[in-house]
């Protein structure tokens, strides 16, 4: 949709160096020119949270870098020496540490809003995909980070993670001595997890630039679900309306960061990781970071360790087929009635699956897990695909334009083509 740009630079030297980089048209026609849908809600501001979050991760934790020594004799004292010796150490750190988790807050909202309007419909498949694999890259960049400070926690999660691979048959042991580095999690992992965990966060921004890119062949999808039509009815220029809306929406998302980090920074960590990592105790409870407690119940829900791995796995990768198991014709779950029903046990399912992880892997709690697990994949696998056949979605709006005046009460002179939209309300 952004097109060949048209744009001139006023400058003469903007002109010359437009013409041999023109690096100034695509910004233009991406960022400013860009023909955004009129009807979007706040919950399209958090794509443009999520690259503010990446962009704070990255910064932060090049100057962790710069202090952080990557050994076992040394990793959770180098921590330490940040909190309490280097300038804004205990900034950096707590920023970083709670960043991760408010990541993760933002891609949540950002995903299931994509998965509440259809934002994964054809023609977006690409573009959502992507998504599914900046989700795995976090996922694991988020892992190794949380071994750095060599905690309790941070050796006990790593050994019971990378001991998952040891369930694959034939192969398993030999690759998980091969992840290691050795004979258990030891120096050459935390040596390879700091390097991983420096280099990750740049490939994610790499896929986060192909992602953006596939955004803008197909236009963003709006909370109709109805394509743009009539370019200049249904959609206004990004800058200023988007670019001071996604500004509005950081500005507000930071305060709420910043809550945390100032007010509970240890909140959301373990007590334990206050604790040099020791081989020889094992923590009473070994429990994850939050953001991946669902997963990690689906993983226990399971009675083979192996079976485990596979549903736990399959969890992520059953969101790469999104796009060919839902079969509705209609996008946005405003105009499924049946489907917003299903959509929301879904969410309570998650933060369900979310609290299960926390607790111990033992009599109803396993219980629980299992019938939420049946429930997350019979919603991808069975009601998906099923829905879309037998739901009778409600009319949709002729236009975004159209839908827009039905809001306003005005649609009337839309439907009699007296009206072209007003640029604001
Ligand atoms: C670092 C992480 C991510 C960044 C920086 C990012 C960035 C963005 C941006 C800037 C947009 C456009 C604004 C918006 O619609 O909010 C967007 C749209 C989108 N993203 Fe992401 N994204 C990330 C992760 C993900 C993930 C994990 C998924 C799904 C698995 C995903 C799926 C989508 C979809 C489907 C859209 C199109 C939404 C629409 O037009 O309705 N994104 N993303």
């Amino acid at each position: 949709m952004s097109g060949p740009s048209t744009y001139v630079p006023k400058s003469a030297i903007g002109r010359w160096f437009e013409s041999r980089l023109p690096i100034m048209g695509l910004v233009h026609s991406s960022f400013v020119a860009y023909p955004t849908p009129k009807n979007l809600n706040y919950f399209w501001t958090f794509g443009g949270i999520l690259s503010l979050m990446l962009g704070v991760q990255i910064i932060t934790g090049v100057v962790l870098a710069m202090h952080y020594t990557a050994h076992v004799d040394f990793a959770f004292n180098s921590v330490e020496h940040i909190m309490r010796d280097v300038n804004w150490g205990w900034f950096m750190r707590y920023t970083h540490a709670n960043g991760a988790s408010m990541f993760f807050v933002a891609v949540y909202i950002h995903m299931l809003r994509g998965l509440y309007y259809g934002s994964y419909k054809a023609p977006r498949e690409v573009l959502w995909i992507l998504g599914v694999i900046i989700f795995l890259l976090m996922m694991a960049t988020a892992f190794m980070g949380y071994v750095l400070p060599w905690g309790q926690m941070s050796f006990w999660g790593a050994t019971v993670i990378t001991n998952l691979f040891s369930a694959i048959p034939l192969v398993g042991d030999s690759i998980t001595t091969w992840l290691w580095g050795g004979y258990s999690v030891d120096n050459p992992t935390l040596n390879r997890f700091f390097s991983l965990h420096y280099l990750l966060p740049f490939m994610i921004a790499g896929v986060v630039i192909l992602h953006v890119w596939a955004l803008h062949v197909t236009g963003q999808n709006n909370p109709t679900g109805v394509e743009v039509k009539n370019v200049r009815q249904d959609t206004l220029p990004f800058t200023p309306y988007a670019t001071v809306k996604d500004g509005f929406a950081m500005v507000v998302f930071l305060a709420f960061f910043s809550w945390w980090i100032f007010y509970v920074p240890n909140y959301l960590g373990h007590a334990d990781n206050y604790i040099d990592a020791n081989p020889l105790v094992t923590p009473a409870h070994i429990v994850p970071e939050w953001y991946f407690l669902p997963f990690y119940a689906i993983l226990r829900a399971i009675p083979s360790k192996l079976g485990g791995v596979m549903a736990m796995f399959g969890a992520i990768a059953v969101l790469a087929f999104l796009p060919w198991l839902d079969t509705s014709r209609v996008r946005s779950a405003a105009y499924r009635p049946v489907y917003r029903v299903f959509f929301w046990v879904f969410v309570a399912c998650g933060i369900g699956l979310g609290y299960l992880g926390a607790m111990p892997a033992e009599g109803g709690y396993v219980i629980a897990s299992r019938i939420l697990t049946v429930y997350y994949f019979g919603f991808f696998l069975i009601i998906l695909p099923l829905l879309g056949l037998f739901e009778t979605p409600k009319p949709l709006p002729a236009s975004i334009a159209d839908s827009v005046l039905i809001k306003g009460g005005s649609a009337g002179a839309v439907a009699a083509g007296a009206a072209s939209a007003p640029e604001t309300k």
